[in-house]
C-alpha cells in the first residue's frame, strides 16, 4: 500500500463503501446458495464457543452456525451490507451481534474468541498481513480460523493474468476491492496458523479468474498439530 490509502488504513478509515457491488454481491451470494451452501456448511461445522465473523457481508453464514456456537459477532463495514446483516441475524438460530469495522483494526480484546471466521473476504482487505496479525491476537491459544477464500491460481499463464487484472486495478474496482491474484493460505501461514485442513475447490467453470477458491482450517499458536496437510 502506498500514499493516500495507506493513511486511511493507518486511521483504520479503509474504503467502506461499494454501494454498487455490495448491491451485485447480495443478489449473487443468494443465487449461489446451491453451489456454493455445502460449502459454507463444512466452513462452519463443529465450531464452538465465541466466535468472529469478520467481513459477513449479507449475513449469509449466520444460518448454518451450528447449535454448540453460544455467539457470532460478525464485523461488516460496508454500510449496505452491514444493514443486510443486522436483519439476517434476527432471524439466525445462534445469537449474533453485527459490529462496525475492519478487520485490520479489530475493536475486540485479545484471545477473545474461540475461532474466527473469513469467508470470501481476505481477498478484499486492504491490508492482508495486518488483519491476519489481528485475527491472531483475538483469537484464544489454539483457536481455530475457518477460511473459504479464493487465491491465486497454480497455472503460471492464469496467475500472471490474475497479477495483470490486479495491478491495473480493474478487478479490485470491479470486485470491490477484492484482489484475485492473493495467496492466501501462504499468507495464513506466514502470520504463523498452522494449517491443518485445505480442500481446493472451483465455483462455477474451473477457468473463471476466482477459481480455484480453498476451504480449510487453521489453528493460532498454541496448539501443536503433528502433521500439517496443507502449506
Ligand atoms: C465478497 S464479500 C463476502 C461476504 C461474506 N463473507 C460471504 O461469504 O458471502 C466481502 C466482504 O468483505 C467486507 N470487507 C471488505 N474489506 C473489509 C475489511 N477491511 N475488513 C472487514 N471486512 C471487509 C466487504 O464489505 C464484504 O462484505
Amino acid at each position: 500500500m502506498d500514499g493516500p490509502r495507506e493513511d486511511l488504513a493507518q486511521r483504520g478509515c479503509e474504503e467502506r463503501r461499494h454501494p454498487i457491488f455490495a448491491r451485485f454481491f447480495d443478489r449473487l451470494s443468494r443465487c449461489s446458495e446451491r453451489e456454493v451452501g455445502v460449502y459454507r456448511d463444512r466452513l462452519l461445522e463443529g465450531l464452538y464457543g465465541r466466535v468472529l465473523e469478520v467481513g459477513a457481508g449479507n449475513g449469509v453464514n449466520f444460518g448454518r452456525y451450528p447449535p454448540t456456537v453460544e455467539e457470532v459477532v460478525a464485523l461488516e463495514p460496508e454500510p449496505f451490507m452491514r444493514k443486510k446483516a443486522q436483519c439476517a441475524a434476527t432471524t439466525a438460530p445462534v445469537a449474533v451481534r453485527v459490529v462496525d469495522g475492519v478487520a485490520s483494526r479489530l475493536p475486540f480484546e485479545s484471545s477473545s474468541f474461540d475461532a474466527a471466521v473469513a469467508s470470501l473476504v481476505l481477498c478484499s482487505v486492504p491490508d492482508l498481513d495486518a488483519a491476519l496479525m489481528e485475527l491472531r491476537r483475538v483469537l484464544a491459544d489454539g483457536g481455530e480460523l475457518r477460511f473459504l477464500e479464493h487465491v491465486r491460481a497454480d497455472s503460471p499463464v492464469k496467475a500472471r493474468l490474475q497479477r495483470l487484472l490486479d495491478r491495473t486495478g480493474i478487478w479490485p474496482l470491479l470486485g470491490g476491492g477484492c484482489h484475485c491474484s492473493r495467496s492466501t493460505i501462504g499468507a495464513v501461514a506466514a502470520a504463523g496458523f498452522r494449517v491443518h485442513e485445505c480442500e481446493s475447490l472451483a465455483f462455477g467453470p474451473s477457468w473463471w479468474i476466482t477459481n480455484p477458491h480453498m476451504r480449510g482450517a487453521a489453528l493460532a499458536p498454541g496448539e501443536a498439530l503433528a502433521n500439517s496437510s496443507c502449506v
